[in-house]
């Protein structure tokens, strides 16, 4: 058999995750007990857009076209609430297991996904919401049972980052190296939300739903991003031996949960002081494990479609077992 995907949109997640499933078949077969893994159909918004498309016969405008396919997964690779929403909700209705990395979509509807999800009996991967391939959705959902998670910080915008490092390590502009995070493909095409702090927002609103199993009111959270940040800013924090990160923070506190979203100046004692560049790390604080540091690529066409392929295979090796457990 082969497992089947369509896949919505074909920007850099998209075509990214195409391009991957290509060059890793082989071990994804070895994974799956042989089974191929293939693009069945593509659905874009713009079909005469530009683009280099190894399967160009597959693309479509018409989300319903995409059932005609018999496809077995829907990889949710679109920016922004809607269509995405409407989209992964009609998928997981008709008995399609479903990935996105759609961090927008999924901070908002992630509950209402994952209990339609539960009563179709299908599954839902969402790791490249959050830090990308690094697998902070997976630590937390299945690594750390046990373990109470008091505290939660994070570096969780790549974009970010990587301007604070240039603008401190090099002296470039702010315009500069945002546009050298456009370039590298870091930056969303409309990157608005990672510089005024809204994409860690997102990803921190998920992770919330993940420990706390609730957000807080999203009215009531203080969210800045680095665009109040200059380079006076940087200078002086370095001076005095520190570096400007935007950190991202939830934590239980007198029976609610509690996040703000800003830019901090942190000592080199702090895990987080030696995250540069596109990378992003979270610190876990845990009331047995003690804090646990995960660091890795937060953002670029790679690493994300590291963390839907792992959920990929995580669905399929899941579902082969119940298949086989009912035999
Ligand atoms: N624009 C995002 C970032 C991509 O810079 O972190 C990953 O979500």
């Amino acid at each position: 058999m082969t497992i089947r995907v369509g896949l919505l949109g074909y920007g850099t997640v998209g075509k990214g995750f195409a391009e991957t499933i290509q060059s890793h078949q082989e071990r994804l077969q070895n994974l799956l007990e042989g089974e191929p893994v293939e693009i069945a159909s593509i659905l874009v918004k713009n079909p005469t857009k530009k683009r280099e498309f190894p399967h160009s016969s597959l693309v479509t405008t018409d989300f319903n076209e995409l059932f005609l396919q018999d496809i077995d997964v829907v990889i949710d690779a679109i920016v922004g609430e809607e269509p995405a929403f409407s989209y992964c909700k009609k998928a997981i209705e008709s008995g399609k297991h479903v990935i996105t990395a759609n961090k927008q979509m999924f901070a908002k509807h992630g509950k209402t996904l994952k209990k339609l999800a539960e009563k179709c009996d299908v599954s839902l991967g969402y790791e490249s919401t959050t830090v990308a391939g690094t697998p902070i959705i997976r630590t937390l959902s299945q690594l750390l049972q046990v373990n109470r998670v008091e505290r939660f910080e994070g570096i969780l915008n790549g974009t970010s980052n990587f301007i604070l490092t240039r603008m401190k390590e090099n002296k470039v502009s702010f315009d500069q190296a945002l546009q050298e995070a456009k370039d590298k493909g870091y930056a969303e095409a409309d990157p608005s939300n990672d510089i005024n702090g809204r994409d860690a927002f997102y990803k921190l609103m998920i992770v919330s739903e993940l420990i706390y199993g609730k957000q807080p009111n999203w009215n009531e959270v203080f969210v800045e991003g680095i665009d109040v940040i200059r380079s006076d800013h940087i200078e002086e924090a370095s001076f005095m031996g520190k570096k400007i990160k935007h950190i991202a923070t939830i934590e239980w506190k007198d029976g609610d949960v509690r996040a703000s979203i800003q830019p901090i100046a942190l000592t080199h004692h702090h895990p987080l002081y030696a995250i540069d560049h596109e990378q992003n790390g979270v610190v876990i604080h845990t009331d047995l494990a003690g804090p646990l540091t995960l660091a890795g690529p937060g953002a670029g066409a790679s690493t994300t479609a590291s963390g839907m392929l792992e959920d990929l295979v995580h669905i399929f090796q899941k579902t082969n077992r119940k298949t086989h457990q009912l035999l």
